[in-house]
Protein backbone atom coordinates (compact mmCIF):
# COMPACT_ATOMS: atom_id res chain seq x y z
CA UNK A 1 0.00 0.00 0.00
CA UNK A 2 1.23 3.13 -0.75
CA UNK A 3 1.32 6.22 2.15
CA UNK A 4 0.26 9.61 0.99
CA UNK A 5 1.91 12.72 2.58
CA UNK A 6 0.59 15.79 1.64
CA UNK A 7 1.64 19.21 2.82
CA UNK A 8 -1.49 21.97 2.98
CA UNK A 9 0.92 25.56 2.98
CA UNK A 10 -0.40 28.89 3.86
CA UNK A 11 0.29 31.69 6.34
CA UNK A 12 -2.54 30.64 8.58
CA UNK A 13 -2.36 34.19 10.24
CA UNK A 14 -5.05 32.88 12.08
CA UNK A 15 -6.52 30.12 10.83
CA UNK A 16 -10.05 29.73 10.26
CA UNK A 17 -12.75 28.05 10.14
CA UNK A 18 -12.23 27.87 6.23
CA UNK A 19 -8.84 25.93 6.70
CA UNK A 20 -10.20 23.54 9.84
CA UNK A 21 -12.84 22.49 6.76
CA UNK A 22 -10.03 21.67 4.37
CA UNK A 23 -8.39 19.83 6.59
CA UNK A 24 -10.62 17.89 7.97
CA UNK A 25 -10.76 16.72 4.22
CA UNK A 26 -7.26 16.73 3.73
CA UNK A 27 -7.16 14.24 6.94
CA UNK A 28 -9.51 11.68 5.18
CA UNK A 29 -7.44 11.57 2.30
CA UNK A 30 -4.50 10.90 3.25
CA UNK A 31 -2.47 9.20 5.65
CA UNK A 32 -0.26 12.36 6.74
CA UNK A 33 -1.57 15.75 6.51
CA UNK A 34 1.51 18.38 7.47
CA UNK A 35 0.08 22.05 7.59
CA UNK A 36 3.11 23.87 7.17
CA UNK A 37 3.22 27.62 8.27
CA UNK A 38 5.02 29.76 5.83
CA UNK A 39 7.61 31.87 7.18
CA UNK A 40 6.90 34.80 5.48
CA UNK A 41 9.27 37.56 5.24
CA UNK A 42 7.28 40.09 3.18
CA UNK A 43 3.96 40.13 4.65
CA UNK A 44 3.40 42.22 8.35
CA UNK A 45 1.88 39.43 10.22
CA UNK A 46 -0.65 39.76 12.93
CA UNK A 47 0.51 36.54 14.70
CA UNK A 48 4.10 35.79 15.14
CA UNK A 49 4.69 32.15 13.51
CA UNK A 50 5.24 30.32 16.92
CA UNK A 51 1.45 31.64 17.97
CA UNK A 52 0.15 30.64 14.63
CA UNK A 53 1.79 26.86 14.98
CA UNK A 54 0.75 26.85 19.05
CA UNK A 55 -3.23 28.11 17.85
CA UNK A 56 -3.22 25.00 15.07
CA UNK A 57 -1.68 22.84 17.25
CA UNK A 58 -4.66 23.35 19.22
CA UNK A 59 -7.11 23.33 16.67
CA UNK A 60 -6.04 19.51 14.85
CA UNK A 61 -5.26 18.62 18.29
CA UNK A 62 -8.11 15.62 17.46
CA UNK A 63 -6.69 14.30 14.35
CA UNK A 64 -3.43 12.18 14.74
CA UNK A 65 -2.72 11.98 11.10
CA UNK A 66 -2.25 15.09 11.17
CA UNK A 67 1.25 17.72 11.82
CA UNK A 68 2.14 21.04 11.84
CA UNK A 69 5.64 22.89 11.14
CA UNK A 70 6.94 25.86 9.82
CA UNK A 71 8.71 25.77 6.46
CA UNK A 72 10.71 28.43 5.24
CA UNK A 73 12.36 28.54 1.16
CA UNK A 74 10.89 27.01 -1.73
CA UNK A 75 7.65 24.33 -1.02
CA UNK A 76 9.18 21.74 -3.67
CA UNK A 77 12.53 21.97 -1.33
CA UNK A 78 10.44 21.12 2.12
CA UNK A 79 8.09 18.62 0.38
CA UNK A 80 11.31 16.40 -0.82
CA UNK A 81 12.44 16.75 2.88
CA UNK A 82 9.25 15.57 3.93
CA UNK A 83 9.06 12.75 1.39
CA UNK A 84 5.42 14.45 0.22
CA UNK A 85 4.02 13.64 -3.08
CA UNK A 86 1.70 15.88 -2.50
CA UNK A 87 0.39 19.54 -2.11
CA UNK A 88 -2.55 20.32 -1.00
CA UNK A 89 -4.27 24.03 -1.49
CA UNK A 90 -7.97 25.24 -1.00
CA UNK A 91 -10.01 27.30 -3.69
CA UNK A 92 -12.51 29.42 -2.42
CA UNK A 93 -14.40 31.60 -5.57
CA UNK A 94 -12.85 32.09 -9.10
CA UNK A 95 -10.64 34.78 -8.21
CA UNK A 96 -8.17 32.28 -6.10
CA UNK A 97 -8.02 30.54 -9.01
CA UNK A 98 -5.43 32.48 -10.96
CA UNK A 99 -2.55 32.52 -8.27
CA UNK A 100 -3.09 28.95 -7.41
CA UNK A 101 -2.92 27.91 -11.10
CA UNK A 102 0.18 29.76 -11.42
CA UNK A 103 1.84 28.41 -8.71
CA UNK A 104 0.79 24.97 -8.93
CA UNK A 105 2.12 24.93 -12.60
CA UNK A 106 5.42 26.85 -11.47
CA UNK A 107 5.78 23.99 -8.86
CA UNK A 108 5.17 20.72 -11.46
CA UNK A 109 7.83 22.81 -13.45
CA UNK A 110 10.10 22.78 -10.25
CA UNK A 111 9.21 19.04 -9.47
CA UNK A 112 7.20 17.81 -12.06
CA UNK A 113 6.69 14.00 -9.53
CA UNK A 114 4.68 16.59 -7.02
CA UNK A 115 1.11 17.08 -7.99
CA UNK A 116 -1.16 19.86 -6.33
CA UNK A 117 -4.65 19.09 -5.54
CA UNK A 118 -7.29 21.83 -4.51
CA UNK A 119 -10.64 21.44 -2.42
CA UNK A 120 -13.37 23.09 -2.30
CA UNK A 121 -14.66 24.04 1.11
CA UNK A 122 -18.19 24.00 2.73
CA UNK A 123 -20.36 26.68 1.33
CA UNK A 124 -20.44 28.15 4.42
CA UNK A 125 -16.74 29.30 3.84
CA UNK A 126 -16.13 29.63 0.49
CA UNK A 127 -16.13 33.77 0.96
CA UNK A 128 -14.03 33.40 4.78
CA UNK A 129 -10.16 34.43 4.67
CA UNK A 130 -8.04 35.37 7.10
CA UNK A 131 -7.56 38.59 6.26
CA UNK A 132 -11.25 39.12 6.21
CA UNK A 133 -11.15 37.81 9.77
CA UNK A 134 -8.14 40.65 10.82
CA UNK A 135 -10.50 43.14 9.48
CA UNK A 136 -13.88 42.11 11.70
CA UNK A 137 -11.64 41.58 15.03
CA UNK A 138 -9.99 45.19 14.52
CA UNK A 139 -13.19 46.70 14.22
CA UNK A 140 -14.76 44.80 17.31
CA UNK A 141 -17.13 42.64 14.99
CA UNK A 142 -18.92 39.25 15.91
CA UNK A 143 -16.07 36.29 15.01
CA UNK A 144 -18.38 33.26 15.68
CA UNK A 145 -18.64 30.81 13.09
CA UNK A 146 -15.62 31.99 11.77
CA UNK A 147 -12.65 30.88 13.82
CA UNK A 148 -12.69 28.32 16.23
CA UNK A 149 -13.96 29.69 20.07
CA UNK A 150 -9.16 29.52 20.54
CA UNK A 151 -8.28 31.62 18.19
CA UNK A 152 -11.66 34.23 18.62
CA UNK A 153 -10.02 34.58 22.29
CA UNK A 154 -6.13 35.59 20.75
CA UNK A 155 -7.96 37.92 18.24
CA UNK A 156 -9.82 39.39 21.13
CA UNK A 157 -6.81 39.73 23.36
CA UNK A 158 -4.27 40.71 20.39
CA UNK A 159 -6.37 43.61 19.49
CA UNK A 160 -7.29 44.56 23.05
CA UNK A 161 -3.58 44.66 23.80
CA UNK A 162 -2.94 46.85 20.86
CA UNK A 163 -5.60 49.03 21.73
CA UNK A 164 -4.65 49.82 25.28
CA UNK A 165 -0.56 50.06 23.58
CA UNK A 166 -2.22 53.04 21.23
CA UNK A 167 -4.53 54.46 23.76
CA UNK A 168 -1.22 54.75 26.06
CA UNK A 169 1.18 56.45 23.50
CA UNK A 170 -1.86 58.92 22.96
CA UNK A 171 -1.86 59.68 27.20
CA UNK A 172 2.13 59.85 26.80
CA UNK A 173 1.47 62.43 24.37
CA UNK A 174 -1.20 64.43 25.89
CA UNK A 175 0.72 65.06 28.93
CA UNK A 176 3.98 65.72 27.61
CA UNK A 177 1.76 68.51 25.41
CA UNK A 178 0.19 69.30 29.04
CA UNK A 179 3.43 70.09 30.44
CA UNK A 180 4.48 71.86 27.21
CA UNK A 181 7.67 69.16 26.56
CA UNK A 182 7.00 67.12 23.18
CA UNK A 183 9.49 64.93 22.75
CA UNK A 184 11.73 66.90 20.95
CA UNK A 185 11.77 70.06 23.94
CA UNK A 186 12.44 67.00 26.31
CA UNK A 187 15.25 66.06 23.70
CA UNK A 188 16.93 69.44 23.01
CA UNK A 189 16.26 70.65 26.79
CA UNK A 190 18.54 67.66 28.23
CA UNK A 191 21.05 68.55 25.84
CA UNK A 192 21.21 71.88 26.76
CA UNK A 193 21.39 70.37 30.89
N1 LIG B 1 -12.19 29.53 3.54
C1 LIG B 1 -11.35 28.78 2.83
N2 LIG B 1 -11.79 27.77 2.08
C2 LIG B 1 -10.96 27.05 1.31
N3 LIG B 1 -9.65 27.24 1.21
C3 LIG B 1 -9.14 28.25 1.95
C4 LIG B 1 -9.95 29.07 2.80
N4 LIG B 1 -9.16 29.98 3.40
C5 LIG B 1 -7.92 29.74 2.94
N5 LIG B 1 -7.91 28.73 2.08
C6 LIG B 1 -6.78 28.16 1.36
O1 LIG B 1 -5.77 27.82 2.29
C7 LIG B 1 -4.48 28.02 1.72
C8 LIG B 1 -3.67 28.88 2.64
O2 LIG B 1 -4.20 30.16 2.61
P1 LIG B 1 -3.77 31.37 3.54
O3 LIG B 1 -3.05 30.92 4.73
O4 LIG B 1 -3.19 32.43 2.67
O5 LIG B 1 -5.22 31.82 4.02
P2 LIG B 1 -6.02 33.10 3.62
O6 LIG B 1 -7.34 33.00 4.29
O7 LIG B 1 -6.01 33.29 2.13
O8 LIG B 1 -5.15 34.24 4.35
P3 LIG B 1 -4.94 35.76 3.88
O9 LIG B 1 -6.30 36.36 3.83
O10 LIG B 1 -4.05 36.31 4.98
O11 LIG B 1 -4.25 35.69 2.54
C9 LIG B 1 -4.74 28.60 0.32
O12 LIG B 1 -4.76 27.55 -0.63
C10 LIG B 1 -6.12 29.19 0.43
O13 LIG B 1 -6.78 29.23 -0.83
MG1 LIG C 1 -4.33 34.02 1.06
Amino acid sequence: MKTSIAIYPGSFDPVTNGHLDLIERGEKMFDLLIVAVLRNTEKAPLFSVPERVEMLREVTRQWSGVEVEVFDGLLVDYARKRHAGVILRGIRAISDYEYELQMALMNRKLEPRLETVFMLPGETYSYLSSKLVREIAQLGGPLQGLVPPVVEDRLRAKILRSVRKNLSNVRRQNALRGSGQTGATKRRKRATD
